[in-house]
């Protein structure tokens, strides 16, 4: 039986709007299940927005409206800019959920009637304008904490705690067990490290008295969740985990477990060690266990984007000037998954004008003129220069190894190094000069038939990262149907006196001026 593929993203939250970063990430996310819906698996890819906590409900008192009205308006904007962007989910996780609360308290009480969740008094130094406590990171060289957190005072707090400590000796098994349970390999060693100097139980609730916006505790009204344990939850909250009276119905067991598309910020500690933790202390078997897929961060000019930098690049703006695909095209290409990148502007023109204008657009454009211009369309379908096709479909296959592996950037490299070879083939052909000679017409006819056949393997190939040029690919080849990877693979599937449509330009050079 075919395996679900369940891709979740970490669910943002920002106090400003969507940045380029979350962009990135939910573009990979998206070509991922794209890549595995066009395999035929199935998919169930969630993303979604986390709403609760103490940055919420401080962003929202500085603009004088309540959280839930302040989470609602940031909601917008995300799902918004999914749509511009082409970024496609079946299922949406918004953490106020009245569903998703629901199946937190369950799990909370139930963690608790087992004896994982107990109360302890906690004291320790406290910043009253910040609203938290401080460890020793939090102090300067001199060993005093910053201005930046005002007045400190120690206090002493009661607080619920989750046994986290308790699962780190199945953690460090689990791990060596999973060589693979993180990508990239070096994130795996990073989080085992941090593993291995695992000390202490997490704290999960916050006193209402001074953190209001969250999900109350079942078993004690006086707090709300600490909002990872509440975020986190998401991803078998929205999975179907607990619909009825008990949890794991039939609907979830088949779509779990999860790939989690994550930035490499919140692996340590959150995703690789409580989340996973937490699962375990919920009764998952090893086998149950999500894998993590980390990336890179986005960065400008080699810094993190920051508010008060001003370098915050809006990916929707980007749309608008160049269009979303040149910018999936861009953020997919530029990078492995795994490593940071630094946005660039004239790199992404550059790119588009490159691989996108030229090489692809270009490509489809002179091969359906020709075969108009020669053949009125036709194709026949003669049997000659086949090893060049087999090389076609040669790629296509290694192309479905690396995207099954995740390697968006190297699967990419082979669709447009096909159209690269695409182009050289009509170089080296000379189509009009074959076209003077009637002794050649068997091979105009093979070499127009063959490029209209690599042709059709690219709109499918093409398809995870570029939806919309794929689909107008297909339609000017009238090669029809929802693009499927099994067909990429099929050889010569364009039929003898298949007749191709008309070439419409794919991808309009971007000019100088008009990316100023
Ligand atoms: N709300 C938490 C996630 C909860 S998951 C249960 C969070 N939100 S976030 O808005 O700060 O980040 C959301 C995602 O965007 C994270 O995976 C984060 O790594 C990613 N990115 C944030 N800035 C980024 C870049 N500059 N570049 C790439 N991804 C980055 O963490």
């Amino acid at each position: 039986m075919a395996k679900t593929f369940f891709i979740t993203t970490a669910i943002d939250y920002t106090n400003a709007a969507p940045h380029i970063g979350h962009a990135y990430e939910k573009i990979l996310a998206d070509v991922l299940a794209r890549y595995h819906r066009i395999a035929g698996e199935p998919v169930f890819f969630l993303t979604g927005v986390d709403q609760h906590g103490q940055k919420v409900q401080q962003s929202a008192q500085k603009q004088g409206v309540a959280p839930a009205e302040f989470a609602r308006e940031i909601t917008k904007k995300f799902v918004g800019l999914w749509e511009k962007l082409e970024v496609r989910y079946d299922n949406w996780a918004a953490t106020t959920d009245e569903l998703h609360q629901g199946v937190v308290q369950k799990i909370l009480q139930r963690l608790h009637d087992a004896g994982e969740i107990y109360k302890a008094s906690y004291s320790g130094f406290y910043s009253v304008r910040q609203e938290q406590f401080l460890t020793d990171k939090e102090r300067g060289p001199d060993g005093t904490f910053g201005e930046e957190w005002g007045e400190v005072t120690e206090i002493a707090e009661e607080n619920y705690y989750f046994r986290l400590a308790k699962h780190r000796e199945w953690l460090l098994n689990y791990l060596d067990a999973h060589p693979k349970a993180v990508t990239p390999a070096y994130r795996q060693t990073e989080l085992r490290n941090a593993v291995e100097k695992l000390s202490g139980d997490l704290c999960i609730s916050r006193p209402k008295a001074r953190l209001a916006w969250g999900i109350e505790l079942p078993f004690d009204p006086d707090y709300v969740t600490y909002v990872w344990f509440d975020a986190l939850i998401n991803y078998i909250s929205f999975a179907g985990y607990w619909n009825g009276d008990e949890p794991r119905t039939a609907e979830f067991v088949e779509r779990w477990p999860a790939l989690h598309v994550i930035g490499k910020d919140i692996l340590v500690p959150a995703h690789g060690i409580y989340w996973l933790a937490m699962l375990h202390a919920m009764g998952f078997a090893d086998g149950e266990i999500p894998s993590l897929l980390v990336h890179g961060y986005v960065n400008i000019a080699g810094t993190k984007m920051s508010k008060s930098l001003g370098n915050i690049v809006d990916p929707g703006l980007l749309a608008d000037k160049y269009g979303a695909e040149a910018l999936r095209y861009y953020l997919m290409r530029e990078a492995a998954v795994g490593q940071d990148m630094d946005f660039s502007e004239d790199r992404l023109v550059m790119r588009y004008n490159t691989d996108l204008a030229n090489d692809l657009g270009n490509l489809l454009n002179r091969s359906l003129n020709m075969a108009q211009k020669y053949r009125a369309g036709i194709l026949k379908r003669v049997d000659a220069e086949r090893e060049w096709l087999a090389g076609v479909y040669e790629t296509a296959a290694q192309y479905a190894d690396r995207m099954s592996g995740h390697q968006v950037q190297a699967a990419l490299e082979l669709a447009f190094g096909l159209a690269g070879k695409c182009n050289a083939y009509i170089e080296a052909q000379a189509p009009w000069k074959l076209a003077k000679d009637p002794a050649l017409a068997d091979r105009l006819d093979a070499v127009l038939y063959n490029l209209a056949e690599a042709l059709r393997v690219l709109a499918i190939v093409i398809a995870p990262v570029l939806p919309e040029a794929a689909r107008k690919m297909a339609e000017q080849l009238n090669a029809g149907a929802a693009p499927a990877m099994g067909d990429a693979c099929a050889d010569r599937a364009l039929a003898d006196g298949h007749e191709l449509g008309k070439p419409s330009p794919l991808f309009p050079r971007i000019e100088a001026a008009a990316a100023e």
